[in-house]
């Protein structure tokens, strides 16, 4: 018999319930396997009548210092207790399991030794992309492959309310407490919109892409807060999609790597992920590009990706990649370039603008002039950052976004008199 303590039963851990009981399940399993405790913050909370009564506790030190438990699995969510609970469980020689993204970007390395001294799995399959098989391809692919770039959409809620405000004309906060109520937003849903969310499941791709521990503060963080409902006119006119992209490039030992919004070719694959999906592409020496694609957040999908670590845990199959060496050096936003959409509200005089961008040597095209928007030429990507940091823009006074790649080709010309 296989004994799990899981910590939390909230939206994933309730649905890591669900299949460990079900039939499909138990079925495909040799071994008896049985969620003996679970640990809840409110003991009082009512709960679902098919949990066991006494399966609740507050105590963690039931589940973590019980010799019985062999498997825990923490899906609480934060930095701390997880890790304090997380840490004291491979100290007591049990497997973990974790969905949780903030802390995995922070610890990896650290809790993926522990793992390795004690002979033990530490898995985290779910931290990343929801239901998409990442974590453990990855894996393979960096052993087999030099990874030069991984871009991808990798947040569901932000993704789910940008489609809704642009095929369903929603406004962004009808959205987000939509996107809430399907159980996609983290618990303060300030982390999927500033990008933090994306931040920390890039900081963990490229880790393992790249063999060497990223730091969240390597990578360049921006989130979709700044988006008005007139800025997705005007890409609905340039037939252009605004997505939330995670994107990190490799040349030799240097990299860059951010989180942005990005606007891209309404054809494009970036384009066709919807709602909570998600997608990353892999690009290697040897395999060429990759996609992986799949619900990217939510009950079910997710508490999948918890399962299959489990799986991995009873069959033994687990990898013991440690992630000290610093095999990379961060070059910022070095590598990247791109034209850029800027829009700027109308209480900031335009001449200041025109007079800074001639400073910066961009050139650029005016769409519009009341709230004033424009693209600018091709530029690096540092460029357009040190420009923006000089303008020392305020709160919603400002949105840029880079344009992807796939519209080198068009005629900035033709998109300006269509817009004007
Ligand atoms: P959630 O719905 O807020 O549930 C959290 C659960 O953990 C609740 O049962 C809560 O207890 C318990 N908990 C929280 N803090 C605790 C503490 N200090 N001590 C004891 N119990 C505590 O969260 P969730 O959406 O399931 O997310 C859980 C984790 O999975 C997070 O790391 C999240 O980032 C990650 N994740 C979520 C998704 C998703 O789609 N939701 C997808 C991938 C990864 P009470 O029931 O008593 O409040
Ligand atoms: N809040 C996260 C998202 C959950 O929306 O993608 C999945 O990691």
């Amino acid at each position: 018999m296989i004994k799990i303590g899981l910590l939390g039963i909230g939206t994933v851990g309730s649905g890591v319930y669900e299949i460990i009981n079900s039939e499909t399940f138990r079925n495909s399993i040799d071994e008896n396997i049985t969620i003996s405790k679970i640990l809840v913050r409110n003991i009082n909370k009512e709960r679902n009548s098919k949990y066991p009564k006494d399966i609740f506790t507050d105590d963690p030190k039931e589940i973590i210092d019980n010799p019985e438990i062999d498997i825990v699995i923490e899906v609480m969510g934060g930095i701390n207790p997880a890790y304090k609970y997380i840490t004291k469980a491979l100290n007591n020689k049990k497997h973990v399991v974790t969905a949780n993204k903030e802390l995995v970007s922070i610890y990896l390395d650290e809790l993926s030794e522990k793992a390795y001294e004690n002979n033990l799995g530490f898995l985290f399959e779910a931290s990343v992309a929801g239901g998409i098989p990442i974590i453990k391809p990855l894996t393979k692919l960096s052993k087999i492959n030099d990874i030069k770039e991984i871009k991808g959409i990798l947040n569901g809620t932000t993704n789910f309310i940008l489609t809704k405000m642009i095929d369903e004309n929603l406004s962004f906060d009808d959205a987000l407490s939509l996107a809430k109520d399907l159980g996609y937003a983290e618990a303060d849903p300030t982390n999927d919109i500033e990008g933090f969310d994306v931040l920390r499941k890039l900081a963990i791709l490229s880790t393992i892409a790249f063999k060497s521990k990223i730091e969240l503060k390597d990578i360049l963080c921006r989130g979709i807060k700044s988006i008005k409902k007139e800025d997705i006119i005007f890409f609905k006119k340039l037939r252009l999609k605004i997505k939330l992209v995670a994107n990190a490039i490799k040349e030799n030992n240097k990299f860059s790597s951010v989180v942005e919004p990005m606007l891209v070719n309404e054809n494009s694959t970036l384009s066709t992920v919807k709602d909570a999906f998600n997608i990353v592409s892999v690009t290697g020496n040897q395999v060429g590009e990759l996609n992986f694609y799949g619900q990217g957040a939510g009950k079910s999908p997710t508490a999948n990706a918890v399962i299959s670590d489990v799986v991995d845990i009873i069959n033994k199959d687990f990898d013991y990649s440690l992630y000290k060496e610093k095999n990379v050096s961060s070059v910022n936003t070095k590598l990247f370039s791109g034209r850029y959409y800027l829009r700027i509200s109308e209480d900031i005089k335009n001449s200041e603008v025109f007079n800074r961008l001639k400073k910066f040597n961009i050139k650029y095209e005016i769409l519009s002039n009341k709230d004033l928007a424009l693209v600018t030429e091709h530029i690096p990507a540092n460029v357009m950052e040190d420009f923006i940091k000089s303008m020392d823009f305020k709160g919603n006074d400002y949105c840029y976004v880079r344009i992807d790649g796939a519209l080198e080709t068009m005629k900035s010309k033709e998109a300006a008199i269509t817009i004007i």
